[in-house]
């Protein structure tokens, strides 16, 4: 059933960072962690379970997801510089019943402020961020609070700042991923799979420039592992994209959210701003997505005989869903909108599979 949630959508994204997490994330229970049982990237983790980048806006989200048990919790997105959050609205519920197909993510979906099972959502937000000095201290703090089998992993963006070369872009990608290894992070995500951007094709969609900031960050941060975080992608630019990167990076996270155009009941664009026609699915609609990808991943290494990290993501909201990412090769399983609207939920998927 779902529970009041710990980031509050009636709210900005400012005033979330400031009063929040709320709710049953700040209860204040504190779950005990499992003795380190698993691998992941040469870390110890007690449950490869998560939450990915986005829903903790900063250090006190962080801490609340490991006292609930999300013992890989990734600290939302960051940049190099301030920038501002999209207008509010930022997340709203989206009408889906059944997957939301690629072919069906052409055509507009209808949003609103309620929240039904199975739960879907949009969230649009462009990637916000703090200066680097407050994300910074945030994150440190976390990755200390952080008990033996529990790994805090953080996200970052590059952006091409205004007056930027191509090498000033991928100068911000690099150094923004030498910042969070500063803060002691042991594994780095890059988000090269926003689809809140505007008109900017996403990242990962271009292979060669994918390839060459990947390997620029890897030349940077050495033995460190960087995970990639990727969209729903097709057959054939799934396999491109591993055959190019699969040595380069340590790991995959797939999917973000799946883009879509939103509306209003009425029909009249949902969320305010240019920009703003299509915004980011999430929940159970893009789960079937999120499983393709992990099983394509899966595969993709074994054939290429590789060794990268599977982080599989999207539409995990019961129990079973978690099963079917590590039945698919996910070697960590990771929920954001299902742990919003379920402070417990990790504590759930663990009684019913100790083991995982
Ligand atoms: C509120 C919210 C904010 C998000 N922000 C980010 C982000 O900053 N960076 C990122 O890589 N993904 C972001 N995402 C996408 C999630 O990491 C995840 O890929 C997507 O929501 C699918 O998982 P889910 O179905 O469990 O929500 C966000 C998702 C939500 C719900």
């Amino acid at each position: 059933m779902l529970q009041a949630p710990f980031f509050d959508p009636k709210k900005t994204y400012e005033q979330n960072w400031e009063q929040g997490p709320f709710n049953g994330f700040a209860d204040g229970v504190v779950l005990p962690v499992g003795k380190p049982r698993f691998d992941f990237l040469g870390q110890k983790i007690s449950y490869p379970l998560g939450i990915p980048a986005g829903p903790l806006l900063n250090g006190k989200f962080v801490k609340a997801a490991l006292d609930k048990g999300f013992d890989v919790p990734v600290h939302k997105t960051v940049r190099s510089r301030v920038r501002e959050c999209n207008e509010w609205p930022n997340v709203l519920g989206a009408q889906i019943t059944g997957d939301l197909t690629i072919e069906m993510a052409q055509h507009p979906i209808i949003v609103s402020n309620e929240y039904k099972e199975p739960l879907s959502i949009t969230n649009s937000f462009g990637n916000p961020s703090y200066k680097p000095d407050v994300w910074m201290k945030d994150l440190k703090e976390s990755v200390a609070y952080a008990k033996s089998g529990q790994l805090v992993m953080c996200s970052f963006e590059g952006t091409k700042w205004e007056g930027f070369s191509a090498r000033d872009y991928i100068n911000d990608w690099v150094q923004g991923a030498q910042m969070i290894k500063d803060a002691g992070v042991k594994i780095v995500e890059t988000n090269f799979s926003c689809p809140n951007e505007g008109a900017t094709q996403l990242l990962c969609f271009d292979v060669p420039k994918t390839r060459l900031v990947a390997d620029s960050i890897k030349n940077k941060i050495g033995d460190t592992p960087l995970v990639i975080k990727i969209a729903y992608l097709e057959e054939k630019e799934l396999r491109e994209l591993v055959k190019e990167t699969g040595k380069i990076v340590d790991g995959y996270s797939a999917i973000n959210s799946i883009p879509a155009p939103v509306i209003n009941p009425d029909g009249t664009q949902a969320l305010p701003g240019a920009h703003r026609v299509k915004s980011g699915v999430c929940g159970h609609a893009g789960k079937w997505a999120g499983l393709d990808m992990t099983r394509r991943l899966k595969s993709l290494r074994e054939e290429f005989g590789l060794k990268y990290g599977i982080i599989g993501c999207g539409g995990v909201t019961v129990t079973s869903d978690f099963k079917e990412y590590r039945e698919a090769g996910a070697d960590v399983v990771m929920t954001a909108t299902g742990a919003m609207w379920n402070p417990y939920l990790a504590k759930e998927i663990k009684n019913a599979y100790p083991d995982a």
